[in-house]
């Protein structure tokens, strides 16, 4: 994959921040847009814009048409069935609180949810007020000293009390990959259904959710070159059907009156209300970009990203790197000895080069880092190496900045 070639079509990068060329090592929070994603939803609101579903005039069949369509560009992507098994949402959030509600209706006092303790905010929060909810338990596979999971016993962590196993498929600190085909089948073995959180993979690497056989899959679109404000869930048919709506209102009902009403059939059922259809367009966009480039070549190229950002990273003294070992998601979480990331990240801003600090919305993860905080650097099919460089050079000059500051 020429990132050279690919970063032309992303107007972004091509400017400058604070003096200095922008050099953008956030993709994990979210990623650039594509010129054909900008242009997608431009040309949508030009073209088509109309409400979905409702009107049988020649425009809001040509809006339902883009979201039909752009969901069964989503199913093709990550190998689902069928595009009713797709449910729109905003983001993974979304995603995994609609399943946290919806799906988690019926725990009971005492069961289980397995976890894993580099779990996002996002797969954890909603699990702990489930919990509440319910009276149900959050258990936790452990996690071994390189950042990967201990799964040596998984068979006994899963219990006849577990109900749902829910965990990311690459973690935004570490990187780490997670064994998720493996965990599957050891919950499986038990009846088990595990939602996997998919916002660090799906943008990255290939992921066919019948080969993983996961029960569910939450994404958000704007970490894959779409637009903010759109995402989607996988869920497996026979789940969702036997599932009650998380949202209520129009567009996912069938029959109403005054006392009750019945549901539409997947996936309208879930999708309550005015969907994002231009957000839908943007993504389809999107996952063209993605498939013209290839994703096992996406994959393969942060590979080398990683690779080579290890390797200089480790020749800057003070610096310490979590995580284990390739291969691993294109995210880098550091520290450097005797500057806080948050007085990094200032200076790197000075010198136009984006990077993520605090505990990246996984607190608990952070604390078994024995941190209060890290910097974090992540690439995507734009990054270049000679942006790792710059940051090498970044957290040069913090240190001499900071070293002067107190000789002072
Ligand atoms: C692993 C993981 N899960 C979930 C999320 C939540 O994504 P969003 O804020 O788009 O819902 C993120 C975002 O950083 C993430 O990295």
């Amino acid at each position: 994959m020429d990132a050279r070639a690919v970063r032309r079509h992303f107007p972004i990068l091509n400017q400058e921040v604070n003096g200095r060329p922008l050099v953008y090592l956030d993709s994990a929070a979210t990623s650039q847009k594509p010129l054909a994603v900008i242009e997608a939803v431009d040309r949508y609101y030009r073209e088509q814009n109309a409400n979905v579903h409702r009107g049988l005039h020649t425009l809001s069949e040509r809006a339902t048409q883009a979201l039909e369509e752009a969901r069964a560009k989503v199913a093709r992507f990550i190998n689902a069935r069928e595009p009713a098994e797709i449910i729109f949402v905003r983001n993974a959030t979304e995603a995994i609180n609609l399943v946290a509600y919806s799906y988690g209706a019926r725990l009971r006092e005492g069961d289980e949810i397995l976890l894993t303790p580099m779990e996002h905010h996002s797969n954890l929060i909603p699990w702990q007020l489930a919990a509440r909810r319910s009276g149900a338990r959050l258990r936790y596979i452990p996690m071994n000293p390189d950042g990967t999971l201990d799964v040596t016993d998984l068979d006994r962590l899963i219990t006849p009390k577990t109900r749902l196993v829910a965990l990311t498929h690459v973690s935004n600190v570490l990187g780490t990959i997670n064994p998720v085909a493996e965990i599957v089948q050891a919950a499986h073995r038990e009846g088990v259904p595990v939602l996997v959180d998919g916002a660090q993979s799906v943008p990255h690497m290939p992921v066919d959710v019948q080969a993983l056989d996961c029960d569910f899959l939450a994404v958000s679109g704007h970490k894959m070159l779409a637009p903010m404000g759109i995402g989607f869930l996988y869920g497996k048919r026979e789940l969702l059907e036997g599932m009650e709506p998380f949202l209520a209102g129009g567009e996912m009902i069938a029959e109403v009156d005054l006392e009750r009403a019945t549901w539409a059939e997947l996936p309208h059922k879930f999708e309550a209300g005015t969907p994002d259809v231009a957000g839908a367009v943007g993504l389809a966009a999107a996952i063209d970009f993605l498939n013209d480039l290839g994703m096992e070549a996406v994959f393969q190229h942060e590979q080398e990203l990683v690779r080579y950002a290890l390797n200089v990273l480790r020749e800057v003294d003070g610096v310490t790197i979590y995580g284990p070992e390739p291969p691993r998601g294109g995210v880098i979480a550091f520290n450097v000895e005797g500057i806080h990331p948050h007085d990094l990240s200032t200076v790197l801003d000075q010198e136009g080069i984006a990077i993520r600090v605090g505990h990246h919305c996984a607190q608990p993860l952070t604390e078994a880092l024995g941190v209060p905080a890290t910097a974090r650097a992540s690439f995507y099919v734009y990054t270049l190496p000679e942006e790792i460089d710059a940051l090498a050079r970044g957290i040069e000059r913090a240190k001499e900045f900071f070293a002067h500051g107190i000789r002072r």
